[in-house]
């Protein structure tokens, strides 16, 4: 039976049990493929919040502080068994929640989910304080500790990715946590905490409370109760966390947009380049924090460039993400794809040329047709602001200097590529490039082992890697008098 016909209603997780909200109130989770309802989730508010938070705190100075870090990494261990062992079914529901394709569900985030927690269950037992060298004639420590609850909030575009990104170094850390998925994507958060308690988590260590971003997200940040509050999403959203979160000095780390430069030099493997042209752009339809959406071409190899891009971009299948030959599906709503078709005529109106699609598809679902402006000026809006849809604006330069520049003008610093065979000409723009992340004859790579995080207004902190675990510690330091 597909999993379609028995997805049921979401509830709230908190300590332990699955409960309905206290205002009882629900909202529906769509289909972006059919426009159809899915299922109903509870819409948790303040006095939610407010329970999920005492129950993680209760967590953390109760019988989580007494599991072991081995025991930890058991733990973690076991749920990234459990997210491999229902693979498929999660792959669908989330392809169903967020139009993503079934074969991105199933061959990378899922896949990826599980990998991040294995990863994160091997660092439990290896977070280690320092001694330090004094000048007073002490015995000086340092104790790496975690820093209590965690607020977690995630955007719609990678689900259950991000949820595993989030959960498990906090927890691998020792923290307890309430998390907030999308209200667009609620229903693999909860898969997760399903997880979580099959796998014998403690009650109240990992909460799961959907609902909406200003009423559940805006609580999780004011509630006085957290510690820190780890973000993805919008950098409007990010700004408003920041100027929140002062108020308690809670711990930030801000996962933003971004607006990133794919560099294609003229000696450039061609064939190469436009895959990860086209990848950079249209993988999860362009609804990605690192979408390569500025396209910079070296003059000489412009034409010929495009023509490919051109072609290859009309082969890509549009269509039913739960079919495996689809390679682009719906975006995730119809609020989300009325905004890219804005950006489309904002490029229109400011002179930018249409080369490929710049419509919405036919029919029913939020499907938005492989876009491609060429003659695009950095200064456009759809070069300066962050789109989140398949739509690609192409740009020209003459030479490293120059496209330096622009790639770096512009707000965001999330991530950047550069497709050329000379070395030197790689290593130096990876180092001139102002983004947390510069791939060089690639495009989209991660790895649970590779910190990933943004330079200027794309956030600060790093996920994943021993960066992204330390980001879930606090150091205290110890001196006992030896005198
Ligand atoms: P958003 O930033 O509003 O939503 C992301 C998460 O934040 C959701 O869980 C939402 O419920 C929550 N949220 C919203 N307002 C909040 C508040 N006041 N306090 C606490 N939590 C809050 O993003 P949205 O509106 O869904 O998408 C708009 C644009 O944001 C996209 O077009 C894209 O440009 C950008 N975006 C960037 C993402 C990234 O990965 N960097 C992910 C999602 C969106
Ligand atoms: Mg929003």
């Amino acid at each position: 039976m597909p999993v379609t016909q028995k997805i049921a209603p979401g509830r709230l997780f908190i300590g332990g049990q699955w409960v309905d909200a206290v205002a009882a109130n629900t909202f529906t989770t769509v289909n972006p493929a059919t426009e159809e309802p899915i299922t109903q989730v509870a819409e948790g508010r303040a006095e939610d919040i407010d329970r999920a938070v005492k129950a993680a705190r209760q967590a953390f100075e109760g019988p989580w502080a007494g599991v072991s870090a081995a025991d930890r990494g058991r733990l973690l261990w076991k749920m990234a068994d459990l997210i491999e062992s229902r693979l498929a079914e999660i792959a669908e529901v989330e392809t169903l929640d967020s139009g993503k394709t079934i074969t991105e569900s199933s061959r990378v985030d899922v896949p990826m989910a599980a990998d991040c927690f294995r990863y994160f269950a091997g660092w439990a037992t290896k977070i280690e304080g320092e001694t330090i060298p004094v000048r007073a004639p002490c015995f000086s420590y340092t104790l790496r500790e975690p820093l209590g609850v965690v607020g977690q909030i995630i955007p719609w575009n990678f689900p259950i990715l991000l949820a595993a990104w989030k959960v498990a170094p906090a927890l691998a850390a020792g923290n307890t946590i309430v998390l907030k998925p999308a209200e667009q994507t609620p229903l693999t958060a909860l898969r997760l905490a399903g997880i979580a308690e099959e796998a014998g988590l403690p009650p109240g260590v990992l909460n799961v409370v959907t609902g909406f971003g200003p009423t559940a997200g805006a609580a999780l940040v004011d509630h006085p109760g957290v510690d820190k509050i780890a973000f993805t999403g919008s950098t409007a959203v990010g700004q408003e966390i920041m100027r929140r979160a002062a108020g308690s000095l809670k711990r930030l780390t801000l996962e933003l947009g971004g607006k990133s430069p794919n560099i294609v030099f003229a000696d450039a493997d061609l064939d190469l380049a436009v895959r990860g042209a086209s990848n950079g752009i249209f993988y999860n339809k362009g609804e990605v924090c690192t979408a390569g959406s500025r396209l910079f071409v070296e003059e000489s190899l412009h034409d010929a460039l495009l023509d490919r891009l051109s072609a290859f971009t009309a082969k890509l299948q549009q269509g039913d993400p739960l079919d495996p030959k689809t390679r682009l599906g719906p975006q995730v709503s119809e609020g989300q794809m009325n905004r890219v078709l804005s950006y489309v005529d904002k490029g229109k109106g400011e002179g930018a040329r249409l080369v490929a699609g710049g419509s919405r598809a036919p029919g029913k679902g939020y499907f938005v047709r492989p876009t491609i402006f060429d003659d695009v000026q950095n200064g456009m809006t759809i070069a300066r602001e962050e789109i989140f849809g398949p739509v690609l604006s192409v740009l020209r330069f003459r030479d490293l200097d120059e496209v330096v520049r622009a790639a770096n003008d512009t707000p965001y610093g999330l991530a950047a590529a550069v497709w050329t065979k000379d070395i030197k000409k790689a290593h130096r723009a990876a180092r001139l490039l102002k983004s947390g992340t510069v791939w060089i004859n690639t495009y989209g790579l991660y790895d649970s082992a590779m910190p990933f995080g943004g330079y200027k207004m794309s956030g600060f902190g790093r996920e994943l890697g021993r960066h992204g675990l330390l980001e879930y510690t606090q150091t205290k330091s110890v001196w006992v008098d030896l005198s």
